[in-house]
């Protein structure tokens, strides 16, 4: 049981919250418990984290990835399967779902990747992981991308149309070329052309969109689409001050983009760090992406707050709208019923971003010096789990029940 200033049906109330068994039992004034400080909002959900782990723990583990998303205020991940090897096989899902058990700091799900590898018998994986897990997506594909590994094409995508929602990475491979800073080399047009060509076959969810143009070609159709903070926030005027790091896919495009991104906030579906860690060696040899899951909810808040973007915005794009787009139907909202998943916040706590501070095993971030605020408490199903660095993080099943929507 505890008691605040709670964001409740989009605006806050003075109440009490009582939980039970994980979920919240009952909101109300006559409710009593300990008081928080600070406001009470829903706890993030990111669903589109890269945390590596097998033969890239170098870079990052579910163990660090996860425990980063907690201090930034996330209660569930979605990790990409562009690992290392590619979750493209039941075995390899079960394996990583296992380490998930054991490691995460936060709940945890995991999309499929659809490959050349498993693109003729996709449908008998689908059936065997979903007896299991809840599957969000398969995805995080690429259009015969420079990734042998994971390269498939329009027709494999129509293959597996309908049956489940495919994340797409939309970057035409015949428009993209190779080359550092790699804005120069992979133009607007590589993402609005992939996205113009995906709509013929069917609706998707595109990840990461970057442009104007692509955002206002998705939203006219049943699509969901999700953009990153740093094609919001940064630019190619970044280079200057991000020099080797600043290689990320989308690239950062002209600040004219990322300004109208950042006007059009409410007009976003979707939220997501596009968590893509890199140690510096391999940044200095091109590698694209950058760390963000830790800073996204702190930056967006403190951006929230500055009055830039409305708070009810954020909470929709952070936790309601990822929860409903990918059937995670008990989290996204302080309401009764769902997991006691909070995240509190001091909005006067503001500090300024220094990558020593931040979790993440990738020892950088292009956010160096924003201001941000930082979660005080994260709760996951009731427990307090940021103070006491409790591991409670568990992995989605499928008996959960998935109100899926397009
Ligand atoms: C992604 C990664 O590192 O996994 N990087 C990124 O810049 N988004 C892969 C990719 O999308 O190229």
């Amino acid at each position: 049981m505890l008691e605040g200033k709670i964001f409740y049906k989009g605006s806050f109330i003075e109440a009490g919250i009582e939980i039970d068994n994980g979920r919240i039992k009952r909101i109300g004034k006559l409710v009593k418990g300990k008081k928080v400080q600070g406001i009470i909002l829903p706890a993030g959900i990111d669903v589109h984290v890269h945390f590596r782990d097998f033969e890239e723990k170098r870079k990052e583990t579910i163990e660090t990835g996860s425990l980063s998303a907690l201090h930034g205020g996330i209660c569930l991940v979605v990790d990409q399967p562009n690992t290392k090897p590619p979750v493209d096989n039941e075995d390899i899902y079960f394996k990583r779902m296992e380490i998930a058990e054991r490691k995460s700091y936060v709940d945890y799900s995991l999309n499929l990747a659809l490959t050349k590898n498993n693109a003729d018998r996709i449908e008998d994986v689908l059936r065997r992981i979903s007896a299991r897990y809840h599957l969000p997506a398969i995805g995080e594909v690429f259009l015969e991308n420079k990734n042998k590994k994971l390269e498939v094409g329009y027709e494999e995508l129509s293959k597996v149309k309908g049956i489940w929602r495919i994340s797409v990475h939309a970057e035409d491979p015949s428009l993209v070329k190779s080359g550092f800073p790699n804005f120069l080399y992979r133009p607007k047009e590589a993402e609005i052309i992939a996205v113009r060509k995906c709509l013929d076959i069917s609706n998707f969810h595109f990840c990461h969109l970057s442009t104007r143009e692509a955002v206002e070609i998705v939203e006219k159709t049943a699509s969901s689409f999700e953009v990153a903070p740093h094609h919001i926030l940064l630019s190619t005027r970044d280079f200057e001050r991000l020099g080797n790091l600043v290689n990320v896919n989308p690239p950062l495009r002209d600040k004219g983009d990322a300004e109208w991104l950042l006007k059009n906030f409410s007009r976003i579906k979707i939220l997501t760090s596009d968590h893509a860690p890199h140690t510096i060696e391999d940044k200095e040899s091109g590698s694209p992406g950058f760390p963000g899951v830790e800073t996204m909810y702190p930056i967006f808040l403190r951006l929230a707050k500055l009055g830039i973007i409305d708070l009810r915005d954020l909470v929709e794009k952070i936790a309601r709208n990822p929860a409903k787009l990918f059937g995670f139907s008990d989290y996204g909202e302080i309401e009764v019923g769902k997991f006691a998943n909070f995240a509190v916040f001091d909005l006067k706590d503001v500090r300024k971003i220094k990558a020593e501070d931040l979790h993440s095993k990738c020892s950088w971030t292009p956010y160096e010096g924003f201001e941000a605020i930082f979660p005080k408490m994260v709760f996951i199903r009731g427990e307090e789990v940021l103070e006491s660095r409790t591991r409670i993080g568990r992995t989605i099943s499928s008996h959960f029940s998935s109100g899926k929507e397009i």
